[in-house]
């Protein structure tokens, strides 16, 4: 339940925060991705080091960027809308003080705020403090407000006494966070997708054709987000350099005319996203044999393809959303809204080849979403960004 997912675990300062580096990486065996982000005083019981190597990322604290951090002065936004569950284990009667009347005044509660996940809450105290009457009444207000309280187990506490009060075993804590996971309806739960993705191959004879290097990551990866967020999903794909996944169902094609008939059969699904680099011109004349070069010519008659985006936003239902792709070299941001209006798409993915870490064969990107009257850059790897993408259009 938990592979795959990605994972905030939040810790804040009681003398449990130890064992949070043990369920971290439970959480880590199980394939989750974790980050971490720590109270102040939890700092004070388990150095940053512990969770930022065992992480593999920066341990967030303050809700400003440590010095000589990158300027990312919203991460807390960019966190909360990257998890799939936030776990605060141990979580104090402080913190969770201030979860039951927002406050957000440190990474972690900001992060609480700005979350679009599910929220599991540990609470974790010694002594009589799980009974005080003023926890009672913060346990009871989170829980009306939506979190998931997994209430500690009694026994032997750090102070000594006996009582109510101790982190759950890692195991139950796995147990939960799974539960709650595997009850999440994404919001493309009963949502038919298709996505096409990769290059379409124009053939002049058995043995020559017209294509681009686009290697169909980026349209898988828009494939497997879609999944991920609960929808019904099928690529539509050309030739590859990459393989598809398991458990996504593939259908092949070669050209663009190919590509368009088997459009065509799903015409009406809610969501299509057109990531595919499709040829837009093809051989005026295909020839059965190899054209040999002796006597062959020395020029090949192109004819345009169809443009599927297009005849897809002539033929646009309703409640159907459709998404393009604009692959570009210069004025982006003016050509790929020209594409949006022209082909009367809901949404344009504008990519530029001109700039680092983006473009065909990368595993990263650089994009803007484009809609009617927003404009949203995304950075990062295309499996992230593809997720993005998706959240910011459905969720
Ligand atoms: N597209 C399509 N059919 C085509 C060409 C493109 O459906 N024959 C779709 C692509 O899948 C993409 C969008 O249209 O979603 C934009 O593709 P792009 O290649 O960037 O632009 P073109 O429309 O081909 O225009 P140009 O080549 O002039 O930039």
């Amino acid at each position: 339940m938990l592979s795959g997912k990605r994972i905030i675990l939040g810790v804040t300062g009681g003398i449990a925060a130890y064992k949070a580096a043990f369920l971290l990486r439970e959480f880590q065996k199980a394939g989750a991705e974790v980050r971490v982000t720590m109270t102040p005083s939890a700092t004070r019981f388990v150095g940053l080091e512990t969770f930022a190597s065992l992480s593999g990322h920066n341990v967030a604290v303050d809700i400003f960027p440590e010095e000589g951090e990158s300027t990312d002065w919203t991460r807390h936004i960019n966190w909360g809308e990257w998890a799939d569950l936030f776990v605060i284990a141990p979580c104090t009667a402080n913190t969770l003080a201030k979860i039951a009347n927002g406050i957000s005044d440190n990474m972690l509660t900001s992060t609480v705020l700005a979350a679009r996940c599910p929220i599991l809450i540990c609470p974790t105290m010694d002594g009589e403090m799980y009974e005080a009457p003023g926890v009672s009444k913060n346990l009871e207000t989170v829980q009306q407000q939506g979190y998931h309280i997994l209430e500690p187990d009694s026994g032997y506490l750090a102070s000594g006494l006996e009582g109510k009060g101790r982190l759950p075993e890692i195991e139950s804590i796995l147990d939960n966070a799974s539960e709650i996971i595997g009850s999440i309806k994404g919001p493309l739960e009963g949502k038919k997708v298709i996505v096409t993705a990769g290059p379409t191959r124009e053939h002049l004879d058995p043995v020559r054709f017209i294509s681009n290097p686009s290697s169909g990551k980026m349209g898988i990866a828009m494939a497997q987000a879609a999944q991920k967020l609960g929808a019904d999903v099928t690529l539509i794909h050309g030739p590859l350099s990459v393989p598809v996944p398991d458990g996504i169902h593939a259908e092949k094609i070669i050209s663009a005319a190919e590509l368009f008939e088997a459009v065509q059969n799903y015409q009406n699904a809610d969501v299509i996203i057109m990531a595919a680099a499709v040829s837009d011109f093809t051989p005026a004349r295909v020839y059965d044999q190899k054209v040999k070069k002796s006597g062959g010519e020395n020029s090949i008659p192109l004819k345009k393809t169809r443009d599927i985006l297009a005849w897809l936003g002539e033929h646009k239902k309703e409640s159907q959303t459709l998404i393009g792709f604009a692959m570009e070299t210069e004025d982006l941001i003016k050509n790929a809204t020209q594409k949006l209006k022209n082909k009367n798409a809901d949404y344009i993915v504008a990519n530029s080849l001109s700039e680092s870490g983006s473009g065909f064969e990368s595993d990263t990107n650089k994009v803007h979403l484009l809609s009617k009257d927003s404009d949203k850059p995304f950075e990062g790897t295309k499996r992230d960004i593809a997720i993005e993408i998706l959240n910011t259009i459905f969720r």
